[in-house]
């Protein structure tokens, strides 16, 4: 069945990948963006409403015009850096404002509810990989941001609405098609900053920190191509028709296997087959040292399993970082 969806944060980097994945699904994407960070050129698969999410009128004008069933809410501010140094930022537009999106939703009925959320919410590591039994610890104002809006839809579990919060590891990539691509400014990114670096196109590098507790001293990631977290979404939509009752539940979205910033350096320079210019500078506050995915829960609930390894991402990037807008 055709499902209208709103998604806020459509113009985005994730998201207009996720309104792609569900214009293929057959279901219908209506995007809901103020495009303070997003792009006119990312909103290719249906309507914009261009709107703010704490927004009430604006939010309950266009839940009335489209009735979606569904609402996938990636709209936010991303960066981890900023949010230690402007925390009010993120308090207000990731925590405020998705409560009033919330609160649209219950007002005007919406069945599915998924929300974007980090592997940030884990914290420092107390295991080898994070599973979504792990304690919820955030370092970060941004990762904080992203603990209390999935506490604010286990909170509304109650009233009907069923939701999932997707934790996402380290996004990547772009999509096959060469229109859509990540595109934040600033970039604060490793593989596209690294792609940018090899080809010439922006500057060297910094490497944040070299002393963690890691194999190299370089913090550990997860990367999971853009593509398979739109897949997730729409696989996370059909999970939650499928339910009967109100509830909230968490996925991890990632591939399981970690790289060092070092690692992702290394092959970006080989694959692009130039050199990554790069220094080394101090750590960023707020990050962790390693932050990897234990991916079971999303492949036996979901029927989730990454398609795209790190290679392919980069290729990727490379690819897109070579044509995109700028
Ligand atoms: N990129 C990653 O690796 C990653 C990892 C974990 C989680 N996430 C989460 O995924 C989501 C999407 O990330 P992205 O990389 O696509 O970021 P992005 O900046 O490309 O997209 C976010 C979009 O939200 C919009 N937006 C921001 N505040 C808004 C508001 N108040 N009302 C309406 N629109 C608003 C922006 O204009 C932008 O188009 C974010 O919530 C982010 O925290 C991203």
């Amino acid at each position: 069945m055709k499902v209208t969806v709103l998604v806020t944060g459509g113009a985005g980097y994730i998201g207009s990948h996720v309104c792609k994945a569900l214009a293929e699904a057959g279901d219908k994407p209506i995007c809901y963006d103020t495009l303070e960070k997003g792009h006119g050129w990312a909103v290719q698969w249906g309507p914009l409403e261009k709107g703010d999410i704490g927004d009430k009128a604006r939010l309950d004008e266009s839940f009335a015009r489209h009735r979606p069933r569904a609402v996938i809410h990636l709209a936010g501010y991303i960066e981890v850096g900023e949010s230690v140094r402007q925390p009010e930022r993120y308090l207000h537009n990731n925590v405020a404002k998705s409560h009033t999106l919330i609160e649209a939703a219950l007002r005007h009925d919406v069945e599915a509810f998924v929300f974007s959320s980090s592997c940030s919410v884990y914290g420092l590591p107390q295991t080898d990989l994070l599973a979504e039994t792990h304690p919820i610890a955030p370092i970060s104002p941004y990762a904080e941001s992203k603990a209390k809006v999935e506490d604010a839809l286990t909170k509304v579990a109650g009233r009907g609405l069923r939701s999932a919060s997707l934790r996402y590891f380290n996004a990547a990539g772009a999509d096959a098609d060469g229109t859509i691509g990540e595109a934040h400014a600033p970039e604060t990114h490793l593989l596209p900053l690294a792609a940018d670096a090899a080809l010439g196109l922006g500057p060297a590098l910094t490497l944040l920190g070299t002393d963690y507790p890691t194999p190299d001293g370089s913090c550990v990631r997860d990367y999971v191509h853009v593509s398979d977290l739109a897949d997730a979404h729409v696989r996370a939509l059909g999970w939650l028709n499928g339910r009967t009752a109100g509830g909230h539940e968490a996925f991890n979205l990632g591939s399981g296997i970690g790289y060092s910033v070092r690692q992702a350096i290394a092959e970006t320079g080989r694959i692009a087959g130039r050199s990554v210019p790069h220094t080394v500078g101090p750590r960023r506050p707020g990050d962790s040292p390693k932050l990897v995915g234990d991916v079971t829960k999303a492949k036996s609930e979901l029927g989730w399993s990454p398609q795209r390894d790190l290679v392919a991402q980069i290729e990727d990037t490379l690819r897109w970082r070579r044509q995109m807008p700028r």
